[in-house]
């Protein structure tokens, strides 16, 4: 029996990819979901939808993983494509790793995956199934058909596969614990000023608290490990950072993304935690490295943005680039305070046991 696995959100696009490969001949069809931290209901959508469509399906838990070695290199790399924290990026290629390892141990005959021409998730998704899986054949039925939004719904209409609300969504979320993409629909119109209700993550100007807080991030050798001395896993700090900076209403992205096929796209993003450590993880940098380190380091995190960007997360000049940040992060320990209020954030205090400050030296007394 040929078997198809589909990397599956149960949204339109994964969902229709049933049917499709059935007409394709596909007798045997695993669904496989890769938990990064996206919605729980999108999680338990998918079981339902995989239920209806009688798909072999599975939820792996990645997000622990996720934390630890996408995230946290991420943060030692201060992340940063032209001001967005590369959350998408960074999923894709844990998500298509899982999915490569689960689709040789369960004898998959094609790797079956959702994305349209137009995307980056195209490459990230792909790059990570060749290399882990390279003799086992990728079909991409939406980029491959040219299939348009409205086929999709008419088609799932017609024989029958579960699209529920999806048709009527307004916009394209893509959400893990790193952050939140929301695209799609008027904001399609660069002129067009987000609606506070594309927000989960963040408060708006004003819901957020009248009160500025400080918050205290703790790092040991560029991980993040505490916040306000209480210690925390990778995963929960993550949530906690997204929690507090969420609150302040930091982390609101808008901007304009250069994509790899080379269109020009308006994107949103709320990455409230993805921010906070990234800009407390900076302010440490810059008490503890030599001038020369600092200024090599902007280069190297601005390559490894692009890299990251591409989805080229296990290529050869990534391991270079990590193995420079890794070196300079055996010194990236101490503290950072941060001032959160209304949307904006202030690094305020840092200390470190490798602090290359002299007070002594510097002061004017
Ligand atoms: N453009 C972003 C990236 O390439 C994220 C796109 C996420 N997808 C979505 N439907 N919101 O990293």
């Amino acid at each position: 029996m040929k078997h198809a696995l589909i990397i599956f959100s149960g949204g339109l696009d994964t969902t229709v990819c049933v049917p499709l490969m059935r007409e394709q001949g596909f007798e045997r069809i695993s669904t496989v979901c890769i938990d990064v931290g996206q919605p729980s209901e999108d999680i338990s959508q998918a079981t339902e939808r995989a239920q209806i469509l009688k798909t072999e399906h599975a939820v792996i838990d990645a997000k622990e993983e996720f934390a630890s070695q996408h995230c946290f290199p991420a943060i030692y790399a201060n992340a940063d494509y032209y001001g967005y924290p590369l959350s998408t990026a960074i999923a894709r290629p844990i998500i298509a790793r899982k999915a490569a390892e689960f689709g040789i141990s369960h004898g998959a005959d094609a790797f079956v995956h959702g994305c349209t021409g137009k995307g980056n998730d195209q490459f990230r998704i792909e790059y990570g199934l060749r290399l882990f899986a390279p003799d086992i054949p990728i079909i991409a039925p939406i980029r491959e058909g040219n299939l348009t939004r409205s086929w999709e719904i008419e088609y799932a209409e017609r024989v029958g596969a579960p699209i529920g609300q999806s048709k009527d969504k307004i916009w394209s979320i893509d959400e893990n614990v790193w952050g939140r993409s929301i695209e799609g629909g008027r904001l399609e119109d660069p002129n067009y000023a987000p609606p506070e209700e594309i927000f989960q993550w963040t408060n708006g100007f004003v819901a957020a608290p009248g009160e500025p807080q400080e918050v205290t991030v703790s790092f040991e050798n560029g991980n993040p490990v505490a916040v306000d001395g209480k210690p925390f896993s990778p995963l929960q700090i993550i949530q906690e950072a997204n929690r507090i900076a969420g609150l302040h209403g930091v982390g609101r992205i808008d901007m304009m993304e250069d994509r790899m096929i080379g269109l020009k796209v308006r994107e949103n993003y709320e990455c409230p935690g993805a921010m906070l450590l990234v800009a407390a993880h900076k302010a440490l940098e810059a008490l503890v490295t030599t001038h020369a380190e600092r200024r090599f380091k902007v280069l190297v995190d601005q390559q490894w943005a692009e890299l990251a960007y591409q989805g080229l997360w296990w290529d050869p000049f990534m391991e270079d680039l990590n193995a420079f940040i890794a070196s300079v992060q055996s010194r990236v320990s101490g503290e950072v305070s941060v001032r959160l209020f209304k949307g904006g954030m202030q690094v305020t205090r840092r200390s470190s046991p490798w602090a290359l400050y002299s007070e002594a030296a510097a002061s004017f007394d």
